[in-house]
């Protein structure tokens, strides 16, 4: 396979992945029973990701790419990102955290390959975009890593407050304290 036809495939690739990840962020941002934190960092995510399948999408775009091909792809990446969170745990918010972050160092890793395609190529416009965007990814992964332990305790609290109607009072006021100390 030519370089750039290879460079081609990996580029739907990480288009099919970017809009898989769109109708995740999107699903969580509007999820009314998920911790508000993690439900508004979805929403700031998610705009950073809709960006990226759009850089993604004119580069395919500047290389010739067909639109249909794209939609056939989009079904892959959709497959792919459920498939990521089939292997998870029970509790479907923590399932969703651990698929967000597993999700976001494969995005690091894809942005990366395609990176040092794109330099190889001489596309080095886009080799700079892909930089861009791998500290997006990055700062999104952070972020997961540094409240991971706060979101599966708020998780878990919920659980508690629906099993024991006496901790449900004092838990609500420790969930909301949560909500408003972190925005
Ligand atoms: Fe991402």
């Amino acid at each position: 396979m030519k370089a750039q036809t290879e460079f081609i495939h990996w580029l739907r690739s990480a288009y099919a992945m970017e809009k898989a990840r769109e109708l995740v962020l999107a699903r969580q941002r509007d999820d009314e029973k998920a911790p508000p934190l993690f439900r508004q960092q979805a929403a700031r995510h998610l705009l950073d990701t809709q960006r990226h399948a759009a850089i993604v999408a004119a580069c395919l775009h500047d290389l010739g790419a067909s639109a249909s091909s794209l939609r056939n792809t989009l079904a892959r990446g959709v497959a792919r990102m459920k498939n990521a969170a089939r292997h998870t745990t029970g509790d479907r918010h923590i399932s969703a955290l651990l698929s967000a972050c597993a999700s976001e160092h494969f995005e690091i890793a894809c942005f990366s390959a395609l990176r040092t395609c794109a330099q190889r190529l001489g596309l080095s416009q886009f080799a700079l975009t892909c930089g861009e965007i791998i500290r997006e990814e990055k700062r999104m992964a952070a972020w997961l890593e540094q409240h991971l332990p706060k979101i599966v305790s708020a998780c878990l609290d919920l659980r508690e407050m629906e099993k024991s109607p006496a901790k449900k009072a004092r838990q609500f006021i420790d969930f909301i304290h949560l909500r408003h100390r972190d925005y």
